[in-house]
């Protein structure tokens, strides 16, 4: 049965103040850089593979996944190997073909009004095809309707959007996201491949940066 809790994922309220860093594991060299661990990774990866079931719940033939780069890496990653472990097991197993598309609108923690298109914008590909859109982040939803909006140009079959982290931002645009990870408070969190400046896509857990952390690597 599908209700609103349902649709917007695991919702971490606004005062969630976050685990304390030294109840975890992480790389050394982000020492002083992190306030709290705000998502552990196994809890990332419980709640992907209940995504994974909801994937196979919908889609009746082969998946082409496209994954917006550089944030979405490893939750397309372990999102597809879910689908392919869970399919196995339960006679439901699916092809899944995995595209890239890379995406940049954020410098430090800010939002620029420009969306990059990196790479190839020729998605001919995906015409006719059951196309699985593949995003760590979704925020305003201002890049996901304008890659949905470049998606239906190429007129695949059917297009559903999986979103790790879904931010409660006064604009955002509720619906857009088939499958939400995570709703959270309009905070800017990184790591498991989220990014502030290309740092921290190698910690494990969704983090909250510090002030110190800020600094270090503002640029
Ligand atoms: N973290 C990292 N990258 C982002 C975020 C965030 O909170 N929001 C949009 N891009
Ligand atoms: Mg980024």
């Amino acid at each position: 049965m599908e209700n609103r809790g349902m649709k917007r994922g695991i919702v971490i309220e606004d005062d969630w103040p976050g685990h304390s860093p030294d109840l975890f594991t992480y790389p050394e060299h982000y020492q002083e850089d992190i306030e709290c661990v705000y998502i552990p990774n196994g809890v990332i990866m419980n709640r992907i593979e209940r995504l994974a079931r909801y994937v196979l719940d919908d889609f009746t033939e082969n998946i082409m996944v496209l994954c917006v780069l550089k944030g979405g890496y490893k939750f397309c990653a372990d999102l597809v190997e879910f689908i392919k472990i869970l399919g196995r097991n339960s006679n439901t197993y699916l092809e899944t073909r995995v595209e890239f598309i890379r995406l940049k609108s954020y410098v430090n923690d800010q939002s620029t009004e420009e969306l990059h298109f990196m790479g190839s914008r020729d998605l001919s590909f995906l015409r006719g095809k059951s196309v699985l859109i593949v995003e760590a982040m979704v925020d305003t939803g201002k890049t996901m309707k304008a890659l949905l909006k470049h998606v239906e140009t190429f007129e695949p079959k059917m297009v559903k959007v999986a979103g790790l982290l879904v931010k409660r931002v006064p604009t955002m645009t509720e619906g857009l996201t088939d499958y939400v990870g995570f709703e959270i408070p309009n905070r800017f969190v990184v790591g498991y491949a989220l990014d502030y400046n290309e740092y921290f896509r190698d910690l494990n857990h969704i983090c909250v940066i510090s002030g110190t952390g800020k600094m270090k690597y503002k640029i």
